[in-house]
């Protein structure tokens, strides 16, 4: 099978539900591969890293996304992740990610982990009672999606009555982070994105009026302080906070709890060890990533591991399969807490490292020892149901039993 051929079984149904045996087709012919007309694509550990901070690369500029989608401008869903830091090229996104990071201290995410671990607790209590008697429960719709929900719109100042809207607005909106979209689902993403930015533009004018102490008022103020954070940058900060910060930790949750209720003997020793949370969250992240490709375009040729990419090019950064490189990680296929070194590229790695590592890693550090710890019965009930999607793995359903608290 060519590279191209590879390319396509990932992109396919299948590759989209299981993403790793079509990684190993792609990286069987090098770590950094053309696989199409101006597209190369990257499996290796090292060379992904390489190019994420390599100066030279970058995310999508407006000239080429208007070639792509000339209305982009008129898509909510295009338009907000366009505008984010997360799709942004020095200057401006050195501005805002300054701007963001300074709303968004270390400090303020310490002090955040009495919140986690108190709503912790209470989602496990609720999911105990729902289980009682053995009767199945949804882990996704129990725990993996109202913790980091509830997390974010504590750290916002969303109030806790609005935070059911949110589910589905973030899920359709993230229907543009994958690699390819059909004027359908472009259409789903974008009613999603439309809401979402209505909410906002009320919650920025509530907090304009009566600031609050939480991260909305913070980013509000550093948008008066001086229009250094325009308007529209404002609101598509305010939803790719969200966006980013709920999805994804809800697929580590998933696909986390997933892996650890397959390796019980791992399981037991976390248990009774919650001290080793840090070590297993990582290889967690690396063995099954919440988030498995990113994108970039050559703004200058780039010659890497003898393979020229011309100006222009497009970047596929395959980071779950990365996290597969066995010249980096041996065994990768192996679950192995007790790996030297981890450093999975799930967060990214250069100028657009996740903003919210400390975050998530500190929910998913506080949640699995509790969750393993309160709930010893804790076991599979059925077949789990993923998610069709490639960018952001995750289960749509995954059933368990708690059995007897
Ligand atoms: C960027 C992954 C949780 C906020 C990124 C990137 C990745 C990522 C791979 C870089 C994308 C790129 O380079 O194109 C994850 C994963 C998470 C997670 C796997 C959970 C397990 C969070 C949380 C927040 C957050 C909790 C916020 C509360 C952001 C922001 C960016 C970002 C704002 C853009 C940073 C920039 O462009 O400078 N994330 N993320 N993420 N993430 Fe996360």
């Amino acid at each position: 099978m060519d590279a191209a051929e590879a390319l396509a079984s990932l992109m396919s149904p299948e590759g989209r539900v299981d993403p790793y045996p079509a990684y190993e087709r792609l990286r069987a012919h090098g770590p950094i591969v053309p696989a199409g007309p101006g597209l190369y694509a990257v499996t290796g550990h090292a060379e992904a890293d390489e190019l994420l901070r390599d100066a030279r690369v970058r995310v999508l500029d407006d000239h080429l996304r208007d070639g792509l989608l000339p209305t982009w401008r008129e898509s909510p869903a295009v338009s907000s992740i366009a505008r984010s830091m997360l799709r942004t090229n020095p200057p401006d996104h050195s501005r805002m990610r300054r701007l963001a990071a300074g709303a968004f201290t270390p400090k303020r995410i310490g002090a955040m982990r009495d919140v986690v671990t108190a709503q912790t607790d209470e989602l496990i209590d609720a999911m105990a009672a729902t289980g009682r008697g053995d009767a199945p429960v949804d882990f996704m719709a129990e725990f993996a999606y109202p913790l980091p929900v509830g997390v974010i719109c504590e750290l916002l100042g969303v109030p806790a009555t609005d935070r059911p809207l949110f589910r589905r607005w973030t899920a359709d909106l993230t229907g543009v982070l994958e690699p390819e979209i059909t004027p359908a689902e472009l259409a789903v993403a974008d009613a999603g994105a439309a809401e979402l930015r209505d909410y906002f533009t009320d919650l920025v004018a509530a907090r304009r009026r009566r600031p609050a102490d939480d991260l909305t008022t913070a980013l509000v103020q550093a948008h008066d302080a001086g229009d250094r954070l325009s308007g529209e940058e404002l609101l598509a900060n305010l939803v790719i906070l969200l966006v980013a910060g709920f999805e994804t930790t809800t697929n580590l949750l998933g696909n986390g709890l997933a892996v650890l209720l397959a390796h019980s003997r791992a399981a037991d020793v976390l248990r009774h060890h919650p001290q080793h949370a840090p070590a297993y969250v990582d290889e967690l992240l690396r063995f099954d990533s919440p988030v498995q490709l990113t994108t970039r375009t050559t703004g200058e040729a780039v010659r890497l591991d003898g393979v020229e990419v011309p100006a222009g090019s497009w970047i596929l950064l395959l980071l779950g399969a990365a996290n597969r490189d066995p010249r980096r990680y041996p065994r990768p296929e192996r679950f192995d807490p007790w790996r030297a070194q981890l450093n999975p590229l799930s967060f990214g790695a250069g100028p657009h490292y996740c903003l919210g590592a400390g975050l998530a890693r500190l929910e998913a550090q506080v949640a699995f020892p509790a969750l393993l710890r309160r709930l010893p019965g804790l076991a599979p009930a059925g077949p789990p149901r993923r998610r069709i999607r490639l960018t952001l793995r995750g289960y749509d359903h995954l059933p368990v039993t708690v059995g007897e608290p």
